[in-house]
């Protein structure tokens, strides 16, 4: 169970609710209306996932049709073979083909607020398509092509979203990077993916400051050679230094290049994208998605998770960032794909005020609302006064990801945001998976607080004991997929082993999400939490590994352990316990100068909430850290569970008796 959850509740949680009665209708219908249809359409997609798959396949543009939907060689799966597509076509070009092109793909909003209001920019299709391919013959003129890896590093605007698409339209696989890390992990990341080239922004706007993304970019180079072009959107008109030769500016690169840019004919299974997280061990790994199965996925989850109705009726908001995989595939790709307008807001939720969120819903007549329950705690702490003052009443969906909802706030949230008219769909789901696993289907699951109910059509989920016997109901499990999907990541780039280790050994012939869930007696999935070293902080995934290394390489450390601790906001925190040489003080000084070195190797995500120096750490006989014990300390809990194999019981005394930090 994730440290945030109250347990106690959850196992107690009767509260049932059922879709909204006139919630269909509210929406202009449902494409999945009860329950029944959902069992019958879950049982044939198991039973034949060829037919259901290949039917929704269908309903996209292909340049050539597949000769089989799925070749399956555990671990290793293979979606629409021999078929030729292209993912920039299917999401723009297909929409203008069908006569959409004036319509409104995208509606930016910037985070300043002007004398007038905010910036705001509106795409359509056609708009789009002519951006998208100017960039992308920029690209081409700088040398890019299919196959080569284009690193991406910016703010939320919409020039990102052409950049994705650019390259998806020339076959160049992206690597998006959150904007909020580090120099140290673009470097790494760079060298990872052996990416020759950057676009970036000279700054993004974050509560009305700049982040200064090109600098951090700047830094990057001096620790990676592999880099030979740099491009630079001007956003944010702060100072920066151009590099003669290697930098250039977006709209110099845009100027004279033509709109037109033919479509790759990509195969259904080269690699769209790669995304990179955060594992147990090691560095964060590349995740390696494909083109076929990960568009067939994410239009079918977009569509039947929220109950998207195309055209301009609707409009999606996704809050999260293009930097990982929700933006990806819930603000990108399976949105446009599903030719309902995708909202990007560029800022904080709370700038200039905490309503900001509620404003934005109000002008844009936001009907589809999806975000993270770390912000949903945040609203919840700023009051309801601030929902409160706009008019909600557009929105028809509340949708969750990326961490266990607490009941509390899972109640707040169909209370205050959706005034009990709209139905929440806990989407559970991960980098790995591509798209929605778990999920209610809003018109037809009656939802309980904290459950993400039913898996989604042609998702085979189950609750395993280790050799892969079913779990009985209400007693945890290991989460496992039984069978392939058709946005499953094909691998881990450049480590074939550690993919078959870290997702397909566990249990035998099963893919594992690396999570732990029960099934309570109606079937529905309870998520508890990571059960190897994986935080899950604000909804980001985070190694403890990682933060470790990060602190390690710091002077004065010279050991350290990093634990999860429950968060108010954050759901779970990160605790570092740390042993310094020598000639180190442990005082506030140091500690600050440990969380900005985290920050510095890793990005703001990664400070620690609390540091606790010890002389050492508490070990096993055999050497090993007690992390268990680490984790009742920093959760301020009584130490229970068995100590006899505690080295040095005087480390612990210490450890509980500092002051918080
Ligand atoms: O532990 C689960 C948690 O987030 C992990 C995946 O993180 P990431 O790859 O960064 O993707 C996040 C966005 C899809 C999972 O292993 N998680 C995600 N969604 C939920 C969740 N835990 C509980 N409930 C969810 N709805």
């Amino acid at each position: 169970m994730s440290d945030h959850t109250d347990i106690e509740s959850v196992l107690k949680e009767d509260r049932i609710f059922d879709p909204p009665a006139d919630f269909a209708e509210r929406c202009g219908g449902a494409w999945v209306d009860s329950m029944e249809m959902y069992r019958e359409l879950h049982r044939e997609s198991i039973e034949k996932p060829e037919e259901f798959w290949g039917a929704v396949a269908n309903e996209l543009d292909w340049f050539k049709p597949w000769d089989t939907v799925l070749e399956w060689d555990c671990p290793d799966a293979r979606w629409f073979v021999g078929g030729k597509l292209n993912a920039c076509h299917n999401c723009v070009d297909r929409l203008i083909d069908l006569g959409h092109g004036d319509e409104t793909a995208i509606i930016w909003e910037g985070e300043p607020m002007l004398a007038d209001g905010p910036e705001v920019r509106q795409l359509t299709y056609r708009d789009l398509k002519d951006e998208v391919s100017r960039f992308a013959n920029a690209l081409k003129a700088l040398g890019v092509s299919r196959g080569d890896i284009v690193t991406i590093y910016m703010g939320m605007v919409p020039e990102l979203t052409i950049a994705v698409l650019a390259c998806a339209r020339i076959g160049a696989p992206h690597s998006v990077i959150f904007g909020g890390f580090s120099s140290q992990a673009i470097a790494d990341r760079v060298d990872d993916a052996d990416s020759g080239i950057i676009i970036t922004c000279d700054g993004a706007w974050r509560r009305g400051s700049t982040v200064p993304l090109k600098d951090n970019v700047d830094q990057a180079m001096e620790m990676t050679d592999r880099i030979k072009h740099v491009v630079v959107l001007k956003r944010c008109d702060n100072d920066i230094t151009m590099h003669e030769g290697r930098d250039h500016w977006w709209h110099d690169l845009v100027e004279d290049a033509s709109d037109e840019c033919a479509c790759e004919e990509m195969d259904s299974e080269d690699m769209l994208f790669l995304l990179y997280t955060s594992g147990s061990t090691g560095k964060p790994k590349g995740i390696v998605h494909t083109t076929g199965g990960y568009l067939v996925h994410t239009f079918l989850t977009s569509r039947y998770t929220f109950n998207l109705r195309p055209g301009n009726d609707h409009v999606y908001w996704c809050t999260a960032d293009v930097g990982w995989i929700t933006g990806h595939s819930y603000i990108i790709y399976g949105i446009l794909q599903n030719h309902v307008p995708t909202l990007m807001y560029e800022g904080a939720p709370n700038h200039p005020e905490p309503n900001r969120f509620w404003d934005i819903c109000e002008r844009h007549k936001v009907t589809h609302f999806y975000t993270a329950p770390t912000a949903i705690r945040a609203f919840m702490k700023w009051g309801e006064e601030h929902p409160r003052r706009h008019d909600l009443s557009k929105l028809l969906v509340l949708g969750t990801v990326g961490e266990p909802i607490n009941p509390e706030a899972w109640m707040w949230y169909r209370r205050v945001i959706g005034h009990g008219r709209c139905p929440i769909v806990d989407t559970w789901w991960q980098t790995e998976t591509g798209g929605h696993m778990l999920t209610p289907m809003p018109a037809a699951t009656p939802t309980v607080p904290g459950s993400c109910t039913l898996p989604f059509f042609g998702i085979d989920a189950a609750v395993v004991d280790e050799d892969g016997g079913e779990q009985p109901a209400d007693t945890g499990g290991l989460l496992v997929i039984r069978k392939p999907w058709p946005s499953m990541l094909r691998g881990i780039h450049g480590d074939r082993q550690r993919f078959i280790d870290t997702y397909f050994s566990r249990v035998e012939g099963m893919y594992f999400a690396g999570d732990s869930a029960r099934r309570d007696d109606h079937g529905y999935f309870w998520i508890m939490g990571r059960m190897d070293d994986v935080i899950n902080v604000s909804g980001h995934r985070l190694g403890t590994m990682e933060v470790e290394s990060a602190i390690v390489s710091h002077d004065a450390v010279v050991e350290a352990a990093v634990v999860g601790m429950p968060h108010e906001i954050k759901g779970t925190g990160i605790a570092a316990f740390c042993s310094l040489g020598p000639d180190w003080k442990p005082d506030e000084a140091l500690r600050k100068s440990l969380r900005e070195h985290v920050a510095k190797e890793i990005g703001a995500i990664a400070k620690p909430d609390m540091i606790r120096f010890t002389d050492s750490l508490p070990k096993t006989r055999s050497g090993k850290i007690m992390r268990r014990l680490l984790r009742d300390i920093a959760a301020g809990r009584e130490v229970a569970g068995d100590m006899t194999t505690l080295e040095d019981f005087s480390v612990l005394a210490n450890l509980r008796s500092q002051d918080e930090g």
